[in-house]
């Protein structure tokens, strides 16, 4: 493959949208990254293009059988006007990995890196500055073979698009209600849960509605054998704090290996705060509640960034955290988190490219 990207700038530009009223994944820059792939070729033809529609014929593998692959990462705009990327590697790493589960070819993990660079130099000025604002990426492969047989399709695209982004959840910062999903299932082990693939999600989407017609967020998935263990939240890993100790469910084959997971877990290995990753069960969480040990619960995520839990539904009854507010270690680690992420806060561990 030549590492040339060819660049066709857009000849028009939108107009950028008010940073105090954005929401998620709404809005989109004026150019994003395509490249394809064919046996025969490799990954090809690298190009920076107009965000424009795609033009697929209806029988094109991507419309049937769910073979896609996507990664979210965010780029942040600094005081100082620097652009930072937080830890992009691991999402190019985890991309690959999610190429493997679902027979799709390996990307060139640097080149892509670079590639993306190159993008948001271009459309840098698409990054908002505001607290709690970003720009969110999009990395995707979809497969664009023209069959309708079950088989690994012979061509795909790889693409980046880019969406300037507030808050994820329409809560903000403010502690999210979650509903503990006793009949639906997310993933099981030896399925695809720990890809981010496009499949995981849709078999979300049932559970998710139900949740949000009695009010709450999101849906804390649990095992799916026994439905029992926690696995993860709809759109990010989870955290308690009990009893001073911090817990997270142990990647178990079906829980998806998130980038601000892990860098939660170092942060806090680096405070000298108790943090494990294990198998924890929803009885356990409710048991230390009712015991009052249960003292703060949050979920991590690149879109939700450290999202604070106020209230679990589980068994018919509510449980209430800290009153429904942020509890302090979840406000130190937002804090931490996002002051790295936009250069207030020293990058303790290297996690930063600079653009
Ligand atoms: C992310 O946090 O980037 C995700 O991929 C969650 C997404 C499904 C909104």
């Amino acid at each position: 493959m030549t590492n040339k990207i060819n660049i066709t700038l857009s000849t028009t530009r939108k107009e950028k949208p008010n940073p105090s009223s954005l929401e998620f994944g709404r809005v989109f820059t004026d150019h994003m990254f395509v490249m394809d792939y064919s046996e025969t070729k490799g990954w090809y033809d690298p190009r920076i293009v107009p965000y424009e529609p795609i033009s697929l014929y209806p029988s094109t593998m991507v419309f049937h059988y769910g073979q896609t692959v996507f990664e979210g990462l965010k780029a942040y705009r600094t005081k100082e006007d620097k652009i930072f990327l937080f830890r992009p590697d691991k999402n190019f790493q985890r991309l690959n990995l999610s190429n493997d589960r679902l027979c799709i070819p390996h990307i060139d993990e640097e080149f892509a890196a670079e590639a993306l660079k190159q993008l948001i130099s271009i459309e840098k000025d698409w990054i908002p500055s505001a607290p709690g604002t970003s720009l969110y990426i999009r990395p995707f492969i979809i497969p664009t073979e023209y069959y309708l047989g079950v088989a690994p399709s012979k061509y795909y695209r790889f693409m980046i698009i880019l969406s300037p982004v507030g808050s994820y959840y329409k809560e903000g910062i403010k502690p999210v209600k979650i509903y503990v999903e006793d009949n639906y299932v997310r993933a099981v082990k030896g399925g695809t849960g720990t890809a981010k693939t496009g499949a995981n999600y849709a078999a979300s989407l049932k559970a998710q509605e139900n949740a949000e017609k009695n009010g709450y967020s999101q849906v804390l998935w649990l095992d799916g054998l026994e439905k029992k263990y926690i696995e993860e939240v709809g759109s990010m890993n989870i955290f308690f704090k009990i009893n001073g100790e911090v817990v997270t469910p142990a990647l178990n084959g079906s829980i998806l290996e998130g980038v601000t997971r892990n860098s939660i877990i170092h942060l806090l290995k680096h405070w000298d705060i108790p943090v494990s990753e294990k198998r924890i069960s929803m009885e356990e969480v409710y048991q230390a509640y009712k015991d009052g040990f249960l003292e703060e619960a949050f979920g991590t995520g690149t879109a939700a960034v450290i999202s604070p839990i106020g209230e679990f539904f589980y068994n018919d009854e509510k449980m209430v955290l800290n009153n429904g507010e942020t509890g302090e270690l979840s406000k130190k680690l937002y804090d931490t988190l996002t002051g790295i992420q936009t250069g207030k806060h020293e990058d303790l561990f290297n996690w930063i490219v600079e653009v």
